[in-house]
Order: C-alpha cells, then structure tokens, then sequence
C-alpha cells in the first residue's frame, strides 16, 4: 500500500472544519522577500568566474561532435529552456521550438526523455537538489559532498549542487556526447567513464588560449591545472549570476511596494499561498518545497526506461529505489513560468491554464490529455514512441492511482486570479535577457546555431 499525502483545498477544508482556525482568523502568512543573502555569492558574483562560466555555458566545445551548448537547451531567450516538450540533443540544429531532428548521418538517436527546465534563481542556497528526480543532491555524508549518478568518481572541490550538476549534460549521449563511434567522448560515455570524458574536455579546454587565460584569471589556474570541475563551478557562478530573477511584480508587492500588484493577482496570491492549498508544495519565495510528489502528470517522449514498455518515467523511485516514490517528481519553483511552457516534467501542457487545470483534476487531467499539446519537431519513427504511455489503459491506470494532490474545487474567478498571479512572477528583466548571450567563445565556434 502507498501511503497517503492527500495535499491542497481539501485538506484545508478538513482543517477549518475541525475548527482548529477560523477563515478570518488566518493571516496570510507570506514568504520574506528575496535578499542577497538567500544567494551563495552573497549577491557579489566574482566578474572573472561569471565570464568564464558564460564563455563555457555557450561554446560547443563541450559537446561531443562540438555542435551544442548548454544554452541550446537552456537559452535566454528562451527563458533558460528551449520551448519544446523534450529537448532534441546533439546532431540536430535550429534553437527552440524552430530546431530539427538532425538530417542524414546527424539524425538524431532519440529524443531526450524529459522537458529541459528553467534555470531561474539557482544560485539561492536553499537550492540543493537538482534535476526532476533529485539524483543530484548536496549530501555532506558523502565525499565529494553531493549525492549523484557518478558517485565516488564525483570530484571533490565542487561548489555547490549547481556546479555538481554542471558534470552530468556532457557524460549524456543523446544531450551533448553524441553517439559512438563518433568521437572519443562518445565512447566514454558510453562505457559509463565519467572520469574520461572530464578529462578528455581538459585537455580540450587546456589547449585553448582563451581559455588558459580566463581561467587565470578567474582562479590563478596554470593551463595544465585546470579541471573539468572548475570549469562546472564557473558555470553554475554564470547560471546563479545570469539568471537570478527577482525582481517580478510579486517581488516589489513583498518588499513593500503599495499596487505593485493587480487586485486579481493579490487575490490569486492569497489563494495560492492560502486555501487553494498551492503553497503546500510550491512553498516559500520560490515557489518549491525541493520535495518530491506524484500529481499525475501525463508522460510523453521515449521515456527514461522504466517499465515493461521502457517508455515509462518512474521519477523519484530511479533515485531511491522505492516503489513508493513512482511517478514522484520534484515541485517547479514556478518563477517566470508564464514564460516557460511547455509545462510537466515531460512537456506535455503547452500552456499555463493547462496544467493549473490538471491540478483541478490531476486523474481527470490525465485522462484527458492526448498528446495534441505536444511542441516536438516531427519525425515518424520518434513519434510512433512519443505517446506510448498515454495509449497504454494499463500505464494511465498505475500514474492515476498514484496521484496524491486532491483535486482543487474552485471556479472560474478564482482561476483567473490564480492565473494573474502566476503572470506577477515574470521578471521584466528576463524578456531583456537576450544580451546574455556572447559573440563569440573562445574555442572559435559559431554561438548561434
Ligand atoms: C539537449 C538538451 C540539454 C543540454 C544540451 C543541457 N541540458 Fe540541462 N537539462 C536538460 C534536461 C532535459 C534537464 C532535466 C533532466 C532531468 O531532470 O532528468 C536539464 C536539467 C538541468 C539543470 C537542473 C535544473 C533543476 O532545476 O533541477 C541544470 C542546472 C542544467 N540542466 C544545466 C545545464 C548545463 C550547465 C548544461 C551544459 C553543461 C546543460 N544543462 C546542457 C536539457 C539539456
Ligand atoms: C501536492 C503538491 C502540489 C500542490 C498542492 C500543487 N502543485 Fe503544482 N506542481 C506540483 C508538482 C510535483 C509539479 C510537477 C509535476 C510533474 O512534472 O510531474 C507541479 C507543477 C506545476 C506547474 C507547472 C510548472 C512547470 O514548470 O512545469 C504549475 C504552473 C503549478 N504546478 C501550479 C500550481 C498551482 C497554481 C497550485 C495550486 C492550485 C499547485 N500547483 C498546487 C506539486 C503541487
């Protein structure tokens, strides 16, 4: 048997009923505004490291067959996403929702299996876990002192989880490695070397000028000192940088600003934080618990693997192991979300009202989804796997009968409102963002795809 965590309106009914708080007795209990102490850099990033993280976060030469960044699935125009449901790796060209599948000998392998997130304020402490499932988390209890796919081949010296994460996209064959025999990180990756796709990445980012330079610069490194995770904590010093977002309607409204908010996103606010129950997992100013539950999302794309079909996402069970965490998956912090579709951990609602829809009626939301919302650049074979899950009764039956947030009994004003107020969580400074981007790396490669 599963354990229960029936979360959101109804429990909040049951607890007002029980009469331990009266509706007007509760205050609306909001989260502090965001300061910079809530970042690791204190809110003083080191310009010589962001520099070299943003040079990294951009240069192909990171990838495999040198043909993708991590900005190609991470854009600033594209609100540190890509626009798709899942992301089309290494091979393929174009950016966001325009890129392709990858032509001839380039097509692409596979789609990767779950929607690329937004990269909004990551560089706040209280971030720890990453990825959809967690598998990269800060744990003192190991070595390294994060938790992860690689280990005890984890390097020590990594900063934070953020920079921690920063290891991974490369040892992916279908993000960034390419497939083998293509190159020598390909064939690493494939035989699961981690440590010899860093270091073949050392030596390539050691041979070039620009970078022995920068990293000079940025940590008194000698070229041949230079290390693979220095190169992720430079990254994720761009990332918390880059893409520290608060200064939304919502973030003026909590430090004080009278009218900084409609009066329709003031009411969505207090439902969301009060009795729509929202903010028993999108908690704190963040928007995220950092806490792991099944909502029944519906699941698109090839799937991680899971299940008699391998089509399947079994989410937080993957990390843990256990059957109770199936179809768990980590609360989005929902900063900027109105410009992040499509939304779920694969993608599968293209728009914002959709999945606040879903969570009226997770199982009825399931149910009712048939793929049609899908942002995915068409190609027969990919697609014939696209929507395996939501044909299959028997997979929908397992995902709905895990679902764990009750449903949100409210009406056509109050969604409306909730909706304002997810729109007063957009940063004006992140449709501007675009001059993030670099002319040009220093490895030489075209930026732009
Ligand atoms: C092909 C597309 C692709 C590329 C290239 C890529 N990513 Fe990602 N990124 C994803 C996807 C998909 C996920 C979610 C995967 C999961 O949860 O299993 C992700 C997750 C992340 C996360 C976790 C965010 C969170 O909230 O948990 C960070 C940070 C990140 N990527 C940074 C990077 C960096 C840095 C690079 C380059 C070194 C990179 N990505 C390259 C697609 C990509
Ligand atoms: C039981 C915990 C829980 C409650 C309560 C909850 N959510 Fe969620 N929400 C989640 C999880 C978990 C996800 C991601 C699920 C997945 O991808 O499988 C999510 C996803 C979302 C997304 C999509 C974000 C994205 O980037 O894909 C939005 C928007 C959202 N929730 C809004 C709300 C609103 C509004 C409420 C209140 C009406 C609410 N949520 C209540 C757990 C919850």
């Amino acid at each position: 048997m599963r354990s229960s965590h029936k979360l959101g309106l109804l429990t909040v009914l049951g607890v007002l009923a029980a009469g331990a708080l009266s509706a007007g007795a509760v205050g609306l209990v909001l989260p502090a505004p965001v300061a910079n102490g809530d970042f690791r850099d204190g809110g003083a990033p080191n310009p010589a490291e962001v520099e070299l993280g943003r040079a990294l976060f951009f240069d192909k030469v990171l990838s495999g067959n040198q043909n993708i960044s991590c900005a190609t699935c991470h854009h600033p125009a594209e609100a540190t996403g890509d626009g798709l449901s899942v992301p089309v790796g290494e091979g393929a060209t174009g950016l966001g929702p325009d890129r392709n599948t990858g032509a001839q000998s380039n097509a692409i392998y596979e789609r990767v299996p779950r929607n690329a997130p937004a990269l909004f304020n990551l560089g706040a402490a209280e971030f720890r876990v990453m990825f959809h499932d967690g598998r990269v988390e800060a744990d003192p209890s190991f070595p390294s002192g994060f938790r992860s796919p690689a280990g005890d081949a984890l390097p020590h010296g990594l900063k934070s989880a953020l920079a921690a994460q920063a290891m991974f996209p490369v040892t992916s064959m279908a993000e960034m490695a390419g497939q083998p025999p293509e190159n020598e990180i390909a064939i690493a990756a494939e035989a699961k070397d981690l440590p010899k796709v860093w270091a073949i990445l050392e030596d390539r980012l050691r041979a070039i000028p620009g970078y022995a330079q920068m990293f000079e610069a940025a940590y008194g490194l000698k070229p041949e000192e230079i290390r693979f995770a220095d190169a992720a904590n430079a990254i994720a010093a761009f990332e918390a940088a880059a893409f520290r977002s608060d200064g939304s309607a919502f973030d003026r409204r909590l430090r004080g600003e009278a009218g900084a908010m409609s009066d329709s996103a003031e009411r969505g606010m207090a439902l969301f934080y009060g009795e729509a129950g929202c903010s028993g997992c999108h908690s704190g100013a963040f928007q995220t618990d950092h806490e792991f539950h099944a909502i029944a999302m519906p699941q698109i794309g090839p799937g991680k693997g899971d299940g008699a079909s391998g089509r399947e996402d079994y989410g937080r069970e993957r990390v843990t192991g256990d059957a109770e965490d199936r179809y768990r998956f980590r609360t989005p912090s929902l900063r900027n979300v109105a410009l992040t579709a499509p939304y779920g951990h694969a993608g599968a609602y293209a728009t914002m009202e959709g999945v606040v829809r879903h969570h009226m009626d997770p199982v009825d939301g399931l149910y009712a989804c048939d793929g049609t919302e899908a942002v995915l650049p068409s190609r027969a074979d990919l697609d014939s796997v696209d929507f395996a899950v939501l044909k299959d009764p028997e997979l929908l039956a397992a995902i709905a009968s895990a679902n764990e947030l009750s449903a949100w009994l409210a009406g056509e004003d109050e969604v409306a409102d909730i909706l304002a107020f997810l729109n007063a969580l957009t940063d004006p400074a992140v449709l501007e963002a675009r001059g993030t981007a670099p002319e040009t790396v220093p490895s030489g490669l075209p930026v732009i795809d």
